[in-house]
C-alpha cells in the first residue's frame, strides 16, 4: 500500500505535468495563435486539475491555471506602490510635429546621424505592469497616478494570454524579478458581443471598448473578469533585478538587450504577447509610411488603436534622453485624427428620400473629425431623437470612424443652454406639403404623395439611372433636380423624350454633353431582368433580391402577377418584401410607368434554370471586407443569380469566405472554422466561369 505521502507526490507530479501542458496550451492558443489540441482536450485537462485541487486545496499554487477562471470576490481593491514610476507619453499630431520632435532628439544626442526607431501602434486600453519573482505572476497593478495604482491581481491572472509562469528559468533565461508593463484591451469582438448580450439583458451598454476593458478589470468579483474575453500586449519593462548565472558565477546586468525592440523579443520568448504589428526603423523618415500603414490597416485589426508610439530604440541613448515631468523624452506617441469631437447643432431639416422617408438631419458647426471636416449628421428619425434627448442648439459628440457616416453619439446637457429650442417634426411633407403618415411599427415618417411628390420623383430617377441600376452616364443629381423642377421629365420613362434641345438648355450643360447624354440613355436601353426590377426603387428590393426575383419569375409579367403569398416563395423575399412588391404593383401610376418603360427597354430573355441545377446551388458564401473591384450588394446578387446562398455571419456551415481589403473578424472565424478563403480575383473567376 502506498503511503500518504508517497501518494501526494505522485499527485504532486501529476499536477505539475497538467500545469505544464496547460500552460503549453495556453500560450499557443493565446500567444503564438496556433492552436494545437481541440477545445474539448484543453477543458478535460483543466477539469482534471480543478478536481485535484478541490480534493487536495494543499497543493494549489498561485501559478495554477485553474486561477484563469476567477477567484473569490474582493472587498476592495489594495494599492500598489510602484517600484519603478509608470510614464504617460506626450503626442504629436502632424508630420511638422513630429520632425520637430526628431530635431529635438538630435539635438540632444549630439547627433546628426540616423536614430534608430521602434514603432508600435498606439494600444486603446489600459497600462498595466506585471511583477514575476522567481518566474512567477506575483502581481499586477494599474498605473493609477504613476506612482500608486491599484492591485488587480486576481482580475489579471484571468487573462487568458498572460502566463502565470514564465517560460525559462529563473536567473537564468531571466532575472528574478522582473516587472513588464504593456496594454490590456478588449477585441473589438468580444466588445461586440458584450454589448449585444448587455442590449439583450437590458442592461448598459459600453461606449467604446476601452471603457469596457477598465469597467472588466476594476471588477472585485474575477470570475467575471475572466468572462470577460480580455486580451494584453506588452510594451515595456518596469523594475528588472538583473541578475544573470554563468557557470555558477552571477554576473550584473547582463540579462537584458540594449535594444527596445529586442527587449519586447525577449519578453515575446518567456511567454508574454507582443503586438505583432511592431517594426524597427531604421530612420525617423521611416515613420510617415509606417503611420500611414498602420492607419489604413486600423478598421482590418481586432482590437482599437488610436495612434502610433515612437521610440528611440537604443536604450542608451533613451537613458541619455531621460524624462520630463510624467514622459520620457525618448518616446512620442503620433496620433490620428481624434474620431470624436464636440460641435454644435445648429439645426435640424427635413429630407424626403426615394421612398417618401423623411429624415431629419442636423446641421452642424462644421468640425474636423476622423480626418474630415462634417457639418451634417444624419439623426434617422424620431426614436433617434428621443435616444439622444437633442435639442436645436445642443452641443453633441459627434463620431466619424472610418468611412461611416458620421453619427451624432450623445448630448452633452452640462452645456445646454436657455434658449435650446424642441425638434418638431412637421405635420406635412415640407416638399410637397402632402399628408404624412408612420406605418404601424415603424419608426418612420413618411410622405404618403408618392411619385407626386417632387422630392420622390427626383431620388426615383436618380435611382433608375444611377450605377447599379441603368447606370445613366453624365445624369447627375444636379441635372436631374433641374429637369424635375423646369417640368420637363417626371418619371424615369420621360428621360427617353428628352432632346438635345431640352438637355442644352439645362446649366452648365453644351452641345456636346447633350449628345452624349442621348447616347448614354439610347445603350442604357439595354438591360437586364434584375437591372430593370432593381432599377424601379421599389422599397427594399434591392440589387440581389431584384435578382432572385428575376430568375425566379423569369418575365416582368409574371412578378407584376405575382401574389404576395406566392412571392415569399422567392429566396430572400420575406413578408415585409413581398407587401411592398404587391403595392408597388398596385398603383396605377406605377403600374403607367413600368408599362411605358417596358415599351422603351429589352433585355434578353431568362433560360430556366431549376434553382438545384444552378452551379452554386447549395453552397454558402460570407462576404467580408472591401471589394474593390465591384460591391458587395454586387457580388451578392452575381453569387445569388448562380444559385448561391450569401450570408452574412460566418459559421460551420459556411463554405466560403471571400476576403476582400482590411478583413477582420470574420477572416479570423473562418480561418479558425477552417473555411475555404477566396480572394476578390478567386470570386471574379468564379463568376466568370459561370457566366
Ligand atoms: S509606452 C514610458 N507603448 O498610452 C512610456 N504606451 O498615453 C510608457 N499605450 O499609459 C508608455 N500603446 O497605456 C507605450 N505601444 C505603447 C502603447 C502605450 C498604448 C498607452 C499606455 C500609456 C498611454 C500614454
Amino acid at each position: 500500500m502506498p503511503n500518504a505521502s508517497s501518494l501526494t507526490s505522485a499527485l504532486q507530479e501529476q499536477l505539475n505535468k497538467i500545469h505544464q501542458q496547460i500552460n503549453q496550451y495556453n500560450h499557443q492558443y493565446y500567444v503564438l495563435d496556433q492552436p494545437s489540441v481541440p477545445d474539448a482536450e484543453y477543458d478535460r485537462l483543466m477539469r482534471e486539475l480543478i478536481t485535484i485541487e478541490q480534493t487536495h486545496p494543499q497543493l494549489k499554487t498561485l501559478d495554477s491555471p485553474s486561477q484563469k477562471v476567477g477567484g473569490q470576490p474582493l472587498k476592495s481593491f489594495t494599492q500598489v506602490a510602484h517600484q519603478l514610476p509608470m510614464l504617460s507619453l506626450d503626442n504629436v499630431f502632424s508630420r511638422d510635429e513630429w520632425q520637430a520632435f526628431v530635431k529635438r532628439l538630435q539635438d540632444r544626442l549630439v547627433t546628426q546621424s540616423d536614430i534608430v526607431i521602434c514603432a508600435e501602434p498606439k494600444l486603446d486600453g489600459l497600462a498595466v505592469s506585471l511583477r514575476y519573482e522567481e518566474g512567477i505572476l506575483v502581481q499586477a497593478a494599474t498605473r493609477g497616478d504613476g506612482s500608486t495604482g491599484e492591485n488587480i491581481t486576481t482580475n489579471i491572472r484571468t487573462i487568458k494570454s498572460i502566463p502565470l509562469k514564465l517560460i525559462g528559468q529563473s536567473g537564468v533565461d531571466y532575472p528574478d524579478i522582473i516587472e513588464v508593463r504593456g496594454e490590456v484591451f478588449m477585441p473589438k469582438a468580444s466588445f461586440d458581443k458584450l454589448n449585444e448580450q448587455a442590449k439583450n439583458k437590458g442592461e448598459k451598454s459600453f461606449a467604446n471598448p476601452r471603457n469596457a476593458a477598465a469597467g472588466s478589470l476594476r471588477q472585485l468579483d474575477s470570475k467575471i473578469t475572466a468572462k470577460r474575453n480580455l486580451a494584453f500586449y506588452a510594451y515595456g519593462l518596469g523594475y528588472v533585478s538583473d541578475l544573470y548565472v554563468e557557470n555558477g558565477e552571477i554576473i550584473d546586468q547582463a540579462f537584458l538587450k540594449s535594444s527596445h525592440f529586442q527587449r519586447l523579443c525577449q519578453v515575446k520568448a518567456l511567454g508574454l504577447p507582443m503586438c505583432p504589428e511592431v517594426r524597427l526603423l531604421e530612420n525617423p523618415q521611416q515613420v510617415e509610411e509606417f503611420y500611414q500603414e498602420i492607419l489604413n490597416k486600423r478598421d482590418a485589426l481586432s482590437y482599437e488603436i488610436d495612434g502610433t508610439v515612437l521610440k528611440v530604440d537604443n536604450i542608451t541613448q533613451q537613458e541619455k534622453l531621460g524624462f520630463v515631468a510624467r514622459a520620457p523624452r525618448w518616446a512620442i506617441a503620433y496620433k490620428f485624427p481624434a474620431q470624436e469631437e464636440l460641435t454644435v447643432v445648429e439645426d435640424v431639416e427635413f429630407q424626403v428620400g426615394r421612398t417618401g422617408a423623411i429624415t431629419p438631419v442636423a446641421r452642424l458647426k462644421p468640425v474636423f473629425v476622423g480626418g474630415v471636416t462634417v457639418s451634417n449628421a444624419t439623426l434617422h428619425n424620431q426614436d433617434e431623437i428621443v435616444r439622444l434627448g437633442l435639442k436645436i442648439g445642443d452641443s453633441v459628440v459627434i463620431r466619424r470612424a472610418g468611412d461611416v457616416i458620421p453619427q451624432i453619439v450623445s448630448v452633452v446637457l452640462d452645456k445646454r443652454g436657455d434658449d435650446a429650442k424642441d425638434i418638431v417634426f412637421p405635420s406635412s411633407c415640407p416638399v410637397c406639403d402632402s399628408k404624412v403618415a408612420k406605418a404601424e411599427g415603424e419608426a418612420v415618417l413618411r410622405c404618403t404623395a408618392g411619385l407626386f411628390c417632387q422630392a420622390q420623383r427626383k431620388e426615383a430617377i436618380k435611382h433608375f439611372s444611377s450605377r447599379k441600376a441603368h447606370d445613366v452616364d453624365g445624369l447627375g443629381d444636379k441635372l436631374v433636380e433641374q429637369l424635375v423642377d423646369e417640368n420637363l421629365i417626371t418619371t424615369p420613362a420621360d428621360l427617353f423624350k428628352l432632346t438635345e434641345i431640352d438637355i442644352s438648355t439645362m446649366d452648365r450643360m453644351g452641345k456636346k454633353s447633350a449628345i452624349n447624354l442621348i447616347t448614354a440613355l439610347e445603350s442604357a436601353k439595354e438591360t437586364t431582368l434584375a437591372k430593370f426590377i432593381y432599377g424601379l426603387g421599389i422599397r427594399e428590393v434591392g440589387e440581389a433580391t431584384a435578382a432572385n426575383l428575376a430568375n425566379h419569375y423569369f418575365t416582368l409579367s409574371a412578378i407584376q402577377a405575382a401574389s404576395f403569398e406566392d412571392l415569399q416563395t422567392v429566396s430572400d423575399v420575406g413578408e415585409v418584401v413581398a407587401k411592398n412588391i404587391v403595392n408597388f404593383f398596385k398603383e396605377s401610376h406605377n403600374v403607367e410607368v413600368v408599362s411605358a418603360l417596358d415599351e422603351i427597354m429589352n433585355w434578353p430573355d431568362i433560360i430556366e434554370k431549376s434553382a438545384d441545377k444552378l452551379p452554386l446551388a447549395e453552397q454558402t458564401f460570407v462576404l467580408t471586407g472591401t471589394l474593390t473591384q465591384m460591391g458587395r450588394s454586387e457580388a451578392k446578387a452575381a453569387l445569388q443569380s448562380f444559385g448561391a446562398k450569401v450570408s452574412g455571419s460566418v459559421s460551420a456551415k459556411t463554405h466560403f469566405l471571400v476576403a476582400g481589403e482590411k478583413s477582420g473578424s470574420k477572416l479570423t472565424k473562418a480561418q479558425d472554422l477552417g473555411v475555404t478563403i477566396l480572394t476578390e480575383d478567386d470570386l471574379v473567376a468564379l463568376l466568370e466561369k459561370h457566366n
